[in-house]
């Protein structure tokens, strides 16, 4: 995912009685990774893509698996999903204690580790963690649910983020989730995101084919 902005499907947002369908629409479109959400009813209101679909996601395609997950105890779960196939994994700074333990974990194991910020929570939070970090997933809205507004605040933070990465000389790829619209898109890179998850704003529409969408999104691209 480096050098370049990397185009992420979100799962959540596909039709799950056609997954297959639309992962091989996917792989045909020329996205770049699956976005795997999951959520445990607590830390979020809401439940997400477990783990046997994970599984079964990948036994059928090649395509790199990025996990977001937002459980109150990743700390449990992370050998797990790493187990189960992902590539990338984040989980979120709120509820966890040992951070820097984790994203060397994971690391150990061979995956790319992020952690994923909500948009109240500060920047500061990286400071002692920043080369421990393969990536950091600023949500875009308050995590859980699809088709929300963009919280206006975070293109603040993508740009005061990417000023971190400069200054620091750091290899940190900048995730963006939630409303990643055609709209929101160009402010979203010009601030400095380098990875894309594409939902129920760009990606899966009603209106366009998931091959038009992609397309329609790269050539915002620049
Ligand atoms: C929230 C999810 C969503 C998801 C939906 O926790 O991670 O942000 O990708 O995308 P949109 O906002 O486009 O429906
Ligand atoms: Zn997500």
């Amino acid at each position: 995912m480096k050098n370049k902005i990397a185009l992420g499907a979100s799962l959540m947002c596909a039709d799950y009685l056609n997954l297959e369908r639309d992962i091989r629409l996917l792989e045909q479109s020329g996205v770049d990774y699956l976005h795997f959400d999951v959520m445990d009813g607590h830390f979020v209101p809401n439940f997400g893509l477990n783990l046997d679909l994970l599984k079964t996601a990948r036994r059928i395609t090649n395509l790199p698996i990025n996990v977001h997950l937002m459980i109150d105890n990743a700390a449990d779960y992370i050998d797990t999903y790493i187990d189960a196939g992902c590539n990338s994994l984040s989980f979120h700074q709120e509820p966890t204690y040992h951070i820097q333990k984790l994203l060397q974990r994971i690391k150990d194991r061979g995956v790319q580790a992020g952690i994923a910020l909500n948009p109240a929570t500060p920047l500061n939070t990286l400071e002692y963690i920043l080369s421990d970090l393969d990536f950091v997933l600023i949500m875009t809205v308050n995590p859980g649910f699809a088709g929300q507004e963009l919280v206006p605040s975070t293109l603040k933070k993508i740009s005061k983020l990417k000023k971190i990465i400069l200054e620091n000389k750091l290899d940190i790829e900048i995730q963006v989730d939630g409303n990643v619209s055609f709209e929101n898109i160009p402010n979203m890179v010009e601030a400095g995101a380098t990875m894309l998850v594409g939902g129920t704003s760009s990606l899966f529409l009603k209106k366009l084919t998931i091959s038009k969408a992609t397309q329609k999104i790269y050539d915002l691209l620049p």
